[in-house]
């Protein structure tokens, strides 16, 4: 077999801060925290609730983006569940996630791994087929006219009891083969990965990839159980493990990739503002952070934007660490391995080219 040449090392050194904002726009990159019914934009709430007919209790759409002003993750759920009322058709799950995948593509994103949660809308009398056949038409075309790899990752809402987790699985097998995943969100102080233990180890038998929120406003040791119990394969959000050190190290060293959301952070008020978010810390603790959206019709912005200001508000970030959060999260997806390997390439390509003072793109 030919040897191939060994590659140099990126000289992320040689990399002006001025080609930072292209950089951070064209590297390929995957979100891996985006819940679909949190990209949904208040102008396409008004027109969805005009076709559907359903009253909503704000006047305007100026007046519902105003009371986008959450004190902690509970006050912004409830507006959010609130906004979800409005789904009703497959249409309408089309439309939202068309709307996504489409800026998603804009922002450099080549792998989309996508969180809904069917009981907001199972509970309302809509099926879980009408939820499921709508983001996976949206998804199929995204693939087709976008070239966006993009999965669906089934949430349970952790408010809720196991057996209406056990239910809702039941409800999803039937598309089995249109979810990749399962995950944990909602209001998490109160109800530990615990709750969720068995209804975890079903999904694991049914192959299915599983993440599940922790450490965002609950405390380390629910990282801690959702690895122990859940054997998550990924951490969402996971901001708060800092304040366990033994905790660190064995994210560092089992390689657990953190689907950190900087916007999300600050509007929900874990970091009074960008430049005090630990994201820096993270990434120097040797974690697989990556740089999320999380709900970006809620939070201020997509997933560039989340980069760009991330980046922006803290200067220990440059070109480096911009690589390091692209790479960690095609590493960190669940795409098949031949397509992050192509991605890598690609990833490496473009910061290669920006090393040479000739290249003026
Ligand atoms: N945390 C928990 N549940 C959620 C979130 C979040 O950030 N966004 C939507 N559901
Ligand atoms: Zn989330």
């Amino acid at each position: 077999m030919a040897m191939s040449q060994p590659v140099p090392p990126i000289d992320f050194d040689a990399i002006p801060p001025s080609a930072l904002p292209q950089l951070l726009r064209r590297m390929p990159k995957a979100e891996l925290h985006i819940h679909i019914e949190g990209s949904l934009e208040p102008e396409l709430i008004f027109e969805l609730a005009r076709r559907n007919g359903v009253s909503l209790p704000y006047p305007s759409i100026e007046a519902l983006r105003a009371a986008y002003a959450f004190q902690d993750l509970q006050s912004f759920l409830d507006i959010y569940y609130a906004g979800a009322s409005v789904l009703i058709l497959e249409q309408d799950f089309f439309d939202m996630a068309w709307a996504y995948l489409q800026r998603a593509a804009g922002d450099g994103v080549v792998r989309a791994e996508i969180f809904f949660d069917p009981q907001t809308h199972t509970a309302r009398g809509v099926a879980m087929g009408t939820v499921i056949r709508g983001l996976s038409e949206a998804l199929a075309k995204g693939r087709r006219e976008l070239g966006l790899s993009a999965d669906l990752i089934l949430c349970f809402l952790r408010h809720l009891s196991e057996e209406d987790a056990f239910a809702t699985l039941e409800e999803a097998l039937p598309f089995r083969e249109h979810v990749i995943g399962v995950g944990l969100d909602s209001s998490e102080l109160g109800h530990p990965p615990e709750k969720f233990a068995r209804v975890f180890a079903r999904c694991r038998e049914l192959e299915l990839h599983v993440v599940a929120h922790a450490g965002e406003e609950g405390p380390a040791a629910y990282i801690h159980s959702a690895l122990d119990i859940l054997k998550v394969e990924r951490i969402d959000h996971g901001v708060r493990c800092l304040e366990d050190p033994a905790l660190v190290a064995r994210l560092a060293r089992e390689c657990i990739p953190l689907t950190v959301c900087p916007f999300s952070n600050v509007k929900l008020r874990v970091f009074p503002g960008l430049p005090s978010h630990n994201l820096p810390t993270l990434l120097k603790a040797g974690l697989a952070a990556t740089i999320n959206s999380d709900d970006p019709a809620y939070f201020g912005g997509y997933l560039l934007q989340n980069f760009q200001e991330t980046f922006d508000a803290l200067p220990e970030l440059g070109a480096r660490e911009a690589w390091l959060l692209a790479q960690n999260s095609l590493q960190g997806s669940f795409a098949p391995e031949a397509d992050k390997m192509r991605w890598c390439v690609e990833l490496d390509a473009v910061f290669r080219e920006k090393t040479t003072p000739s290249s003026g793109k």
